[in-house]
């Protein structure tokens, strides 16, 4: 196995088959065998580059679960003792013992997660945010979670980004690749942005996909309760009740501005347009597009 440290602080990156994971939180054998799992059927699996509106699809599923029902699903801790991680240690054989639906997400890239659902095992939604925007939300994630090295300044967390020096890789990568695969598996492939523009819709089509049938009014409960103005005043949901020895409450937030287009009170002229061309480059020959600037939904 092909593992080695990149770095020596305290929030070692461990880079594993050229992914790297983080040393204390990932285990990278327990992260090899996941590739392996059975997969049922009623398996649903939200996958991300992080910061990509994971914890908004928790909130979602679960509802979607409940059928709109809050009180249903409030119970003590976060909803990631609902929805884990699978890569999270101890998470993987916790799944294959849990009863269905086993609904987890996940920061892996694609040859990392079970083969079957290449063979149209389970259920994947996809879900991906324009890159700037997931820069800087990931940038202030890094100051406020304590497994992550915190950045010297903006300017240093750019650099790692655009390196690929940062727990999820190149962004490009990892959409890329789920992309091009999302023939071969019941994938929903959808955008934060899409999210934010037309909520009702993409529930609507989270719960087509999962095969719930919601009355109108039941799908309206699930919007209600996944608004970034409401999930903020759940702490299941915003993660306000993680321990300090996890996330450094002072620092921030999970809920922080959900929102299109904050990378322009980060970006200079300079690294938009070094960002411009590198997406340019990439993203040539996939047919993605993403919504930069909020006026341009309104
Ligand atoms: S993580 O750490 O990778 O799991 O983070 P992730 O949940 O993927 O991304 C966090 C960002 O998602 C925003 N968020 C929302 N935006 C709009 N509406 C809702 N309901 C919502 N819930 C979470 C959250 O605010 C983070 O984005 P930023 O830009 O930092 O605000």
């Amino acid at each position: 196995m092909e593992t080695n440290e990149v770095q020596t602080q305290t929030h070692d990156l461990v880079l594993h088959r050229g992914f790297g994971l983080i040393s204390g939180i990932h285990d990278p054998e327990d992260v090899e065998q996941i590739y392996d799992l059975e997969v049922r059927d009623s398996d649903v699996f939200v996958v991300t580059y992080p910061k990509s509106g994971t914890i908004w699809m928790q909130q979602i599923l679960l509802l979607i679960e409940a059928k709109g029902d809050l009180t249903a699903i409030s119970q003590e801790g976060n909803n990631s003792d609902l929805v884990p991680w699978i890569e999270l240690k101890g998470n993987r054989e916790a799944f294959i013992v849990a009863p269905s639906p086993r609904l987890r997400v996940s920061h892996l890239q694609y040859k990392f997660m079970p083969a079957a659902l290449s063979r149209r095992k389970g259920k994947v939604i996809y879900v991906a945010r324009n890159p700037k925007d997931v820069l800087v939300s990931y940038f202030h994630f890094h100051n406020f979670a304590n497994m992550l090295e915190t950045p010297k300044d903006f300017d240093d967390f750019f650099e790692k980004f655009m390196a690929a020096r940062v727990f999820g890789g190149s962004w490009f990568e990892h959409v890329k690749t789920w992309y091009s695969h999302s023939d071969d598996m019941n994938m929903l492939f959808i955008t934060y942005e899409e999210m934010i523009q037309d909520l009702p819709s993409v529930v609507k089509r989270i719960s087509g996909l999962l095969g719930k049938d919601l009355t109108e009014e039941q799908l309206a409960d699930v919007v209600k309760h996944s608004t970034f103005k409401n999930m903020k005043k759940i702490p299941q949901a915003s993660y306000e009740q993680v321990s300090d020895d996890l996330l450094n409450h002072s620092q921030g937030r999970f809920m922080r501005k959900g929102t299109i287009g904050d990378w322009k009170n980060h970006f200079t002229v300079a690294q938009s347009e070094r960002f411009d061309e590198a997406f340019h480059r990439e993203m040539q020959d996939f047919p993605l597009s993403f919504i930069w600037d909020l006026r341009d939904i309104k």
